[in-house]
């Protein structure tokens, strides 16, 4: 019998046009930042109807320079989900916080607002949720709890950026969800500050990339946050390299930044993508549409919401839950899809199962929910290499290997 073909888990979808527009700009003499990064922010912005938009190397980068921003250091917490993947947390140790972990919303997800609250005290001073696998969380919800009087009168403002906020941060960890919508906007207006991961396997890559999405209220002065970004982003710089070669060579060095600018390569690849990208969001709510379809009616099926009144999801991963499994039967359930010739991934171990945070003391046990979803679920393909045929075909195969698990 013919080996059936290979299904990868998230090839990047690089076409033609993709590959003519890196190749125009290796053609034209600039490489690192300059007009084409400037287009794709500008392009991203009008996308997210709204926020002003700076591009990075990685969400991490662009994450952990808003905690900089923000002044978030030693002493201070920062709330995150227990189910996540290590960037969520590392950027918070890296500033010398502590990530404070929340459990999940079993049937969401992610986290709730009232989970969020439970662990706010006066030390926190960012909450960074997570869309996971595209979700977005109760944006609304969670804002409304961080204007609350009894949060912004616990609220300890350790510089003047904290002063003139009066309350935590609300920093979205949406590396997955470009592209969702939340109360009929897309995500990237309802937080104060939204990150987006452009790695290879997210919806839109740049292969390596991120962006911010700022909605600060409205007496921030953004040509200000902007203007500081983007220095920190090369070495604290008063000028970009372009600007050095176009204008006068003179600058300053304004503050001992970083190295994480986005390059007009990575942005040329995020332009090809972004054209297309209505269109791939459609083909990606076709396919999870399928899968929820083939699986309806199976006792042991739990699908990852997908669409309700307030929100959609923006597809990212299928993350499949098997009701009543254990870790070891899903692994079985992997490996025998593997020799089916079906990649599938798990999203993701919780953070507290990881030796790192292990070492700080956390406990798996602490966060049942995420413990749970993460014995109980595997991630199917979902990407637009994949035809109608493929679906059916992985549909079936799972049907069988967890009927005889
Ligand atoms: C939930 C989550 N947050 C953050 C990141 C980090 O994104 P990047 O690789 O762009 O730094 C990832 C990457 O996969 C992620 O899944």
């Amino acid at each position: 019998m013919a080996t059936p073909k290979p299904i990868g888990f998230a090839p990047p979808p690089i076409d033609g046009d993709t590959i003519a527009a890196v190749t125009r700009v290796l053609q034209s003499g600039w490489i690192t930042s300059g007009p084409e990064l400037a287009a794709f922010e500008e392009e991203l912005a009008a996308f997210l109807a709204g926020p002003h938009v700076a591009c990075f190397s990685s969400w991490t980068t662009a994450c952990e320079l808003a905690l900089r921003w923000f002044g978030v250091g030693s002493g201070d917490e920062v709330i995150i989900p227990a189910m996540t993947y290590a960037a969520t947390a590392n950027i918070v140790l890296h500033c010398g916080a502590e990530p404070v972990m929340v459990d999940i919303d079993p049937k969401q997800r992610v986290v709730s607002a009232d989970a969020v609250r439970a662990h706010i005290g006066p030390r926190t001073k960012v909450v960074m949720p997570v869309d996971l696998g595209g979700w977005p969380v109760d944006y609304d919800a969670v804002h409304t709890l961080l204007n609350s009087a009894t949060i912004r009168t616990q609220f300890h403002a350790g510089n003047d950026v904290q002063a003139q906020l009066g309350r935590p941060l609300f920093l979205s960890d949406a590396a997955h969800s470009f592209g969702a919508t939340f109360a009929g906007e897309p995500v990237g207006s309802q937080a104060d500050i939204t990150g987006f991961s452009f790695h290879a396997v997210k919806n839109l890559t740049t292969a390596e990339g991120g962006a911010l999405a700022f909605s600060l209220p409205d007496s921030f002065d953004m040509d200000v946050i902007l203007g500081w970004f983007k220095a920190m982003a090369l070495h604290g710089q008063s000028k970009s390299a372009l600007e050095k070669t176009t204008g006068s060579w003179h600058y300053d060095v304004v503050d001992a930044g970083y190295k994480c600018n986005m390059t007009d390569l990575q942005a040329a690849i995020g332009r090809a993508q972004l054209r297309k990208y209505p269109d791939q969001l459609l083909r990606r709510a076709a396919i999870a549409s399928a899968y929820d379809k083939g699986f309806n009616g199976c006792a042991w099926y739990e699908g990852p919401p997908l669409e309700d009144a307030l929100r959609t999801s923006s597809y990212h991963l299928f993350q499949l839950r098997i009701s009543g499994i254990s870790a070891e039967q899903r692994d079985r359930i992997m490996t025998n899809l593997k020799a089916r010739g079906i990649a599938t991934n798990v999203h993701f171990q919780p953070l507290p199962m990881l030796t790192l945070h292990q070492r700080r003391g956390e406990h798996v046990a602490d966060y049942p929910e995420s413990a749970r979803l993460f014995e109980e679920s595997l991630s199917l393909p979902i990407h637009l290499e994949l035809t109608d045929e493929d679906v059916t075909r992985i549909i079936q195969a799972v049907k069988e290997e967890v009927e005889t698990i």
